[in-house]
């Protein structure tokens, strides 16, 4: 009996290391791939933002890598003077990275986004059209409910009007935060205006439902059953559309587009 229970013990140590190394080298072999199907799945979001892929488009990997060049133009910029940084790769630099660090990073005052620290560098998009460049995409992020939500939000040439939103990473409730998936409710935000007047950061979502683009141009409907996921997409424009964020540089590319006539 007593003999019986030593061979148990020990065949079942010897599974559970046995499966450990196997479970643990699949996930090692994948994760080359894991990799990549996040990096498209970021320039999808990035080419859709853009305008450059419509909903109901299904791109190959390689036809979105090369909607993704002809069609976008990844640059570094300096968040504090708004200025393109040269020398430094834009397609690996690992934004999210650089915020963690505080050699690449800079503490930010408390804000409703809760967004803590912004890197001293980040990657924008130029949305091109031949020559000319037609928006920018920016990269926001903040916090919802349970999570923070990381995504885009492309402008047009007068560094004003909404192209469209995005978001390719959250952890909010499906059918509920994670609506900010829904095509229907990303439909909302083109047209809309991201500053007031006065240069002033005012597009927000509203709880319940705003008018058209034309005569409610700083609100977008609500969530439904989420408002605090609503409220944080509000929290995060008006973060990374203010000082701390990309005011500078928005005030620069669009002084740049009128440059270009
Ligand atoms: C299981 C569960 C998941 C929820 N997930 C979310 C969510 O992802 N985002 C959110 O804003 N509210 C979520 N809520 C609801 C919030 O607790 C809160 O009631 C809601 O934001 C209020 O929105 P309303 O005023 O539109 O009803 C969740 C509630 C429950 C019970």
């Amino acid at each position: 009996m007593e003999h019986s229970a030593r061979h148990t013990m020990i065949f079942t140590a010897l599974l559970c290391v046995v499966f450990s190394v196997l479970v643990s080298s699949v996930a090692v072999g994948l994760k080359d791939r894991q990799d990549e199907n996040v990096r498209l799945d970021r320039i999808k979001n990035v080419l859709g933002v853009a305008g450059l892929k419509s909903t109901d488009e299904d791109l190959s990997a390689e036809e979105m890598l090369a909607r993704f060049e002809s069609g976008l133009e990844a640059r570094v910029v300096d968040l504090a003077t708004g200025e393109y940084v040269e020398g430094v790769d834009a397609l690996s630099f690992d934004q999210r990275k650089a915020a963690k660090d505080s050699e690449t990073s800079e503490a930010v005052p408390a804000n409703a986004a809760k967004v803590r620290r912004v890197p001293h560098q980040v990657v924008i998009y130029l949305i091109k059209a031949g020559d000319e460049t037609s928006g920018v995409v920016i990269p926001i992020e903040g916090y919802g409910l349970w999570s923070t939500l990381y995504g885009y939000l492309a402008l047009e040439t007068d560094g004003r009007t909404v192209k469209g939103i995005t978001y390719y990473s959250h952890g909010e409730t499906p059918g509920l935060g994670g609506e900010v998936d829904n095509d229907r409710w990303k439909a909302l935000w083109p047209g809309r205006l991201a500053f007031d007047d006065k240069g002033k950061p005012a597009l927000r979502v509203k709880k319940g439902q705003a008018g058209p683009a034309e005569t409610d141009p700083y609100q977008v409907d609500g969530l439904s059953g989420a408002t605090i996921t609503s409220r944080g997409v509000s929290n995060m424009l008006a973060f990374w559309l203010g000082r701390d964020g990309f005011a500078t540089y928005i005030q620069k590319f669009k002084q740049q587009q009128g440059g270009q006539g």
